[in-house]
């Protein structure tokens, strides 16, 4: 069955601040186990994966919204601070996701996609908690991304995750922030 808990359990938002991470990790990891449910995972994308990776394509009507992952993994080895990382659901690969810390505290997520025909199947949820979890296992405090207003997915995902409105850029694309405001060049 390929259902990804929506574990909220690393939101604050949502009222579970009184797990610690290694708790929330250890009871999602459970639960899945418990209802036979994909168990989805980050790994680093290397040599053995990158290929994979570059196939993975988002659906028609969403190939404006977001750069063609070998571009983005073109651009993750000119810029040795950007993370990308594959999204795992069991050992299929679904997606991608990119980060880069900016410096105190501030991280930005690049990308977040998902294979068409893996969507609405809870694996982005699942993909952004994971990289939520990550960044502030880091010393993460406030992470900007952005999405052209056109993408409704992204932004109900983001919403659902805390994100809120942050501004919007002279070219419309519209930034949204999870924590307190930091000025930064994104
Ligand atoms: C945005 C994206 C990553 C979501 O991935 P996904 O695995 O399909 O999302 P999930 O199944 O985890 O759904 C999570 C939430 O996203 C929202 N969502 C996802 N697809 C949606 C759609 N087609 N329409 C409206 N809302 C949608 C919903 O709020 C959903 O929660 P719900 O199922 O409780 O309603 C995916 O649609 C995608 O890859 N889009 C193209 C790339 C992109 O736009 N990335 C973000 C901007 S860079």
């Amino acid at each position: 069955m390929a259902i990804a808990i929506g574990g909220t359990l690393t939101v604050p938002s949502k009222g579970h601040e009184r797990l610690t991470p290694g708790v929330a990790v250890a009871l999602t990891i459970r639960l899945q186990i418990i209802f036979c449910m994909n168990i989805v995972s980050l790994r680093p994308i290397d040599e053995t994966n990158e290929e994979v990776c570059a196939t993975l394509r988002v659906t028609e009507e969403q190939a404006g919204l977001i750069a063609p992952n070998a571009k983005s993994l073109e651009w993750a080895k000119t810029n040795p601070n950007c993370v990308p990382l594959a999204v795992y659901a069991d050992d299929v690969m679904v997606g991608f996701v990119m980060y880069e810390p900016r410096g105190n505290g501030i991280f930005s997520i690049h990308r977040c996609m998902i294979d068409a025909k893996n969507q609405r199947q809870g694996f982005g949820r699942r993909a952004m908690e994971l990289t939520i979890e990550r960044i502030r296992q880091l010393g993460g405090i406030t992470i900007y991304l952005s999405f052209r207003p056109e993408n409704n997915a992204a932004r109900r995902l983001y919403e659902s995750l805390g994100f809120v409105k942050h501004e919007i850029e002279p070219d419309g694309e519209i930034v949204y922030r999870l924590g307190p405001v930091h000025d930064i060049a994104y």
